[in-house]
């Protein structure tokens, strides 16, 4: 599927049938895990993944997910991070949102989950030696038909017109602006990101010949990083499809905007 429909369509799912992936899948998607962790090579994280789900669900039952709602997934891989490096966190989420992409294409669907409010102690107790730390879990099986009466779930995104500035005095670009530089779609589409409590904290800078990613404030760095990561994925993906075939920069800086403090998380050239 094109990644522009891919993100259009893609929906966290919470809902999962109590059916298992079978075990060759299972093992193949294993095997992907490791693929992944060579694929970036550093060693900043790894994944690991939980066949059985229910010990898992069990445990973090009232304490995972956003208030405790904890999803209960037949399976889950979670993003162990080896230090707390800016750049091992964004990596991880990169990476896990391309993990999401291929266990979309297998037909399996996928929700985030936060676990960052469990104590430690209840992580060393639930997670297979835990030498990192884990504050983010992805769900995966098989969705829960819909009950045709139920209202289908809506998670409002920002309009085209409000997150993509110009220049520092605040000024947003117009979708003829974007137009023109042939971006246009790439932002239409970028907008469906994924983010934690659907936020959407991602701004960009459109300069010359590159664009810098911006984090609005948050009193969780995890969280921004994360979010940061899962944005530069699909703003990697889309771009192939125009023909940007560039990779991020990864930066720490901060950046005043209209009078709003953000914090510049990357760049990447066009
Ligand atoms: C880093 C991250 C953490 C998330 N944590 C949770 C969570 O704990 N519980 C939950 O129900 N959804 C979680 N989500 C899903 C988001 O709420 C969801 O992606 C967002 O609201 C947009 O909705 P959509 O994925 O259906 O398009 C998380 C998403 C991200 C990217």
């Amino acid at each position: 599927m094109l990644m522009t429909n891919f993100l259009r369509e893609r929906k966290s799912v919470r809902e999962f049938k109590s059916v298992n992936v079978n075990k060759q899948l299972l093992d193949d998607i294993e095997d992907y895990l490791r693929l992944l962790e060579t694929e970036e090579g550093s060693g900043d994280f790894r994944f690991v993944l939980y066949k059985d789900g229910n010990r898992l669900y069990d445990g973090l039952k009232g304490i995972g997910g956003y208030s405790g709602v904890m999803i209960q997934g037949p399976h889950y891989v979670a993003l162990e991070v080896m230090n707390s490096q800016d750049k091992s966190i964004i990596n991880g989420a990169y990476f896990m949102e391309k993990l999401i992409t291929r266990l979309n294409s297998l037909g399996l669907d996928t929700c985030w989950v936060s676990v960052g409010s469990v104590t430690q102690g209840e992580k060393v107790r639930l997670f297979d030696d835990l030498l990192g730390d884990i504050n983010y879990l992805l769900a995966f099986g098989y969705r829960k038909p819909r009950n045709p009466f139920e209202e289908i779930p809506f998670s409002n995104r920002l309009g085209l017109d409000e997150f993509v500035y110009l220049d520092i005095s605040g000024k947003k670009a117009t979708l003829a602006d974007l137009e023109n530089r042939g971006l246009d779609d790439l932002f239409y589409y970028l907008r469906y990101a994924p983010s934690s409590f659907n936020r959407q904290p991602w701004r960009f800078l459109l300069e010359k010949e590159k664009v810098v990613l911006l984090m609005e404030s948050s009193d969780n760095r995890e969280s921004a990083l994360v979010d940061a990561g899962v944005i530069m994925y699909y703003f990697v993906e889309l771009g192939k499809a125009i023909g940007i075939n560039t990779k991020w920069n990864i930066i720490n800086s901060n950046q005043s905007i209209d009078g709003k403090e953000y914090r510049i998380v990357g760049e990447i050239v066009l």
